[in-house]
Order: C-alpha cells, then structure tokens, then sequence
C-alpha cells in the first residue's frame, strides 16, 4: 500500500539517480492537513477576458493575502512578472470572454509568462461558459476548445501541479468560492484534467472551516480504505456520520464510529430487506448518501462465472439504486440532499478482465445523469466520483508488475490516496454544491486510461 518509489524518487541520492536515468521523477503531492484554514497558500495570479474574474476578484482575499494580476492594472491589483513576483501557488484564468479563434492566442500569452514562475504543486482553474450555453457557433468552438487546452496543460505542468476547466452557468458566479476553495487547494492533489459544469444554485456555506455542520451523512463500506476515509472527512467537516458495512467488519466497523462520534451499521447492502433496515436505521433521515462499498472480481468475459457477474452487479450497481429509493421513498432523504456514487476510471476506459466492474460502474454514471434532473426538483444533487489507482487493500491486492503500471501511468506518476477520493466526496457534500450534479469528477491524477 505504500509507494516506496515516490520517497526513493525524492531522496538526495534518489533524486540524482533518477536524472541521471531519466526515470519518473513523481512530487509528493501536498495534501489538506487538519487545521488549515486558508485554502491557497501562497500567490494566486487572476487573469484572463470576462466578467467571471471580478466575481473571484470579490472573494479572492479570503483564499489567500498574494493576490496578483498579469496585466499591468488589471482587476486593480499589483503587477506580476516571472522576475519580479513570488513564486505562483494558484493561477485563475477567465476564458469567458474568449468569443474567437484569434482571442484563443491569450491563453498562451498569460501561461507561457505563469509557467516560469511556479511553486510545488501549483493549481490552475480556467473559467469558461459552458458551449452548449452559446448562440453563437464560433463562440461555442472557442470555449469548447478550452477542454484541449486545459487537458493538455495538465500534462505539460509537472511539480505535481493540476489544471481544471469549470464552466460556469449565468446565475452561477455565486457558487465560484466553494469550487474554488476545493480545486485550488491540496484538497484536489490528485484531480487534474477535469471538465465540471456549475449551475444557479441557492445554497450557500455558511462556515468554510466546518461546511458541513448540521448535517447526517451515511457512507457505506465504510469499514476500511476509501470509505474510512470518507467517514473521517466528512465529520472533520463537522458532518455526524452514519458507517456501514458488512456485519463480518462490525468490530473495525464500530470502532472507526467510536472514534468519529458516529453510529455503526453492520448490513449487507444486497439482503433482501437491506432497505427497510436501514431505514429503521435512520429514524431522524439523512441529508448526505455516500455509496462507496464495492468490490471487484475480475475475470475475462470468456472466463466470467454468473457468480463473478452478479455479485459485482447487485453490490456495485443494484445496491446504491435500491438503497437510495428506499431512501426516498420513506421519506429519509432529506430535500437539498447529496447523493455520491464511488464509479471507477474503468467505468469510463473500460479495463482488462473487468466488464462486470466497470459495467457495474459506467451504470453509476448512468443512474446520476438519469435521476439528476427528477432529483433537482428537490434541491438534491447526484454525483458520481471515479477514481484511479488509488493505495487500498483493493490495489494492494494487485499484481506487482501491473500494480506498478497503473501507478505510473498518469501526469502525476503516482497513486492517489483516500484522502484524495474523500476530499472530492465532502465538496461534493456540501450545501453549495447542489451547483453540480449529474456529472462525473475524476480522481485519478490525469490517468491515460480514459483521462
Ligand atoms: N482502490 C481503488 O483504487 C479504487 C479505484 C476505483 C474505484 N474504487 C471504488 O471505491 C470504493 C471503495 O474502494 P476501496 O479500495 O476502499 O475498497 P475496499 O475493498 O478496501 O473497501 C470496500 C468496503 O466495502 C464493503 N462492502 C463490500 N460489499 C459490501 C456489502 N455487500 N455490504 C456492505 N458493505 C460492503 C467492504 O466490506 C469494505 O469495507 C469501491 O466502490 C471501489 O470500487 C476504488
């Protein structure tokens, strides 16, 4: 579970030896530790043609105190140069303004100056208005365009740096300070490449240091890896939590809820009556469903035993639909709810050995695009979040030599952790990020499979 490589890779001796052979060079990535407060540390250089840079412009002092411009006089702040200013830590470019081909040329202008400037683990958010949204055919390319770039940018910027386009709806300029305090903090290390789209929403957060205070969230599996994690991400920001898993993991089970102020629910998610028992379960109801448990058992179609199939069906697939409108129907979800459903980068690419699974995991994506519109009228959001290779038990379990493969063949050359998945679970969690549903968020370090 752990990557030896990325400590060797980062050692004096490793680190020359690595040169020297040209082998990966992976940064360890910063990650959010407990007690942070200001979510960029460090400079942040705002830039760009539109209207969305003065909405950051008017919360920017709150993600950081080094708020700089590229234009000389732009946005009323002081001027940066790669020369001159200190080393960049987050960069914000409105591209919403960009309406033709010729306009696409300041991209290269504000990055190519930004790129000689960079600090660790540099974020970078370019802000677009979605294609769809636009009459115009010209300005639509333009801003369609900007997925090119911004995927490829995530591949070119190294340092553990990552590169996000948000498409941000009329009426949604609102909800910019909650996507930017997740995508330009070390709460998205491992995200990069993404497309999201925000929309008008009225929920808002009212304390960034517990947004989720107030609130009862159920996570499933959630006995060990990604889903512990998620459990212990969403009480740190201030959810109380409601575990379950499997009743052979009730010790690991009621522990981790010990610890975390929470309640264990030891339940298999496919028994017959797994429904009406966890709506006893939650007699006050729920406002946050995390569908995380899941398991793998691979197998070539050609090989695949109706046992292998079903099971990753009913756990991974049949489960969080059954749950959820169990949920619903008694009533236990409450209005303005969070539903996130944990799919897999293989539910997108497709993987050897694995239709069952990433079948099982493209229908997730499938059931949040399908229920996000009938689920909105009641402020509910559905999501789902695909990660990668990420260190678990799960990968654990992996041979070596493929297991090695799958943590290197990404743009940050490692493996994500938990963490990682979690941290993108809890924005999705939050009051404001009814913005976002129906959609997809990767965390998988820019994967080559399907990125
Ligand atoms: N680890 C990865 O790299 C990775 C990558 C992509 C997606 N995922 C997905 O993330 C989720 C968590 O993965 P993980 O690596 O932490 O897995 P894990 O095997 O470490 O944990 C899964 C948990 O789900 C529980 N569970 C399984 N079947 C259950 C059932 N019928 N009822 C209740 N609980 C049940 C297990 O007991 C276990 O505690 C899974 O949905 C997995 O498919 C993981």
């Amino acid at each position: 579970m752990t990557d030896r490589y990325i400590a060797f890779a980062n050692s004096n001796v490793g680190r020359r030896l690595v040169g020297a052979f040209g082998l990966p060079a992976p940064v360890r990535l910063e990650r959010w530790s407990a007690g942070r407060t200001r979510p960029v540390d460090g400079a942040l250089l705002l830039g760009g043609v539109g209207n969305l840079g003065e909405a950051v412009l008017g919360f920017s002092q709150r993600l950081t105190d080094a708020v700089y411009a590229a234009v000389e006089g732009q946005y009323g702040l002081p001027r940066w140069t790669a020369e001159h200013g200190p080393k960049l830590k987050a960069m914000v470019f409105d591209a919403s303004g960009l309406a033709g081909f010729d306009q696409l040329i300041e991209l290269r202008n504000f990055f190519q100056a930004a790129l000689k400037g960079l600090d660790l683990c540099p974020h970078v958010v370019i802000l677009g208005r979605a294609p769809e949204s636009l009459k115009d055919p010209i300005a639509a390319s333009v801003q369609r365009s900007l997925e090119g770039f911004s995927r490829s940018l995530g591949k070119e910027i190294r340092r553990g740096g990552n590169v996000q386009l948000l498409y941000v709806g009329k009426g949604a300029e609102d909800q910019l300070e909650g996507a930017l305090r997740f995508f330009l903090s070390p709460k998205s290390a491992y995200v990069s490449g993404q497309v999201i789209r925000l929309s008008a929403y009225a929920g808002q957060v009212q304390d960034w240091s517990r947004p989720l205070v107030g609130k009862r969230a159920l996570v499933t599996g959630a006995a060990r890896g990604i889903g512990a994690a998620i459990a212990e991400t969403l009480a740190r920001d201030g959810a109380e939590v409601v575990l379950l898993d499997v009743p052979p993991a009730k010790d690991a089970l009621d522990a981790l809820a010990a610890r975390l102020g929470g309640q264990g629910v030891a339940l298999d998610i496919c028994a017959p009556d797994a429904g009406e028992k966890l709506v006893e379960a939650l007699p006050e109801g729920v406002d946050i469903v995390v569908h995380n448990a899941g398991i793998t058992r691979d197998k070539t179609v050609a090989k695949m035993s109706e046992a292998f199939w079903s099971s990753v069906i009913d756990v991974n697939l049949k489960a969080p639909q059954v749950l959820t409108q169990a949920l619903l129907d008694a009533g236990k979800l409450h209005d303005d709810g969070r539903v996130v459903l944990l799919a897999s980068i293989s539910g997108i690419a497709g993987n050897l050995g694995q239709t069952n699974y990433a079948m099982s995991k493209a229908g997730l994506i499938g059931l949040a695009q399908a229920w996000a519109p009938a689920l909105g009228k009641k402020g509910i959001s559905i999501n789902a979040v695909a990660p990668g290779f990420i260190e678990t038990q799960m990968t654990a379990a992996i041979p070596l030599t493929i297991r090695e493969a799958g943590r290197r063949m990404n743009s940050m050359g490692q493996g994500g952790l938990p963490q990682d998945v979690a941290e993108a679970v809890a924005w999705f969690a939050q009051p404001g990020s009814g913005a976002v549903s129906g959609q997809v968020l990767r965390v998988c370090g820019q994967s080559l499979l399907g990125a």
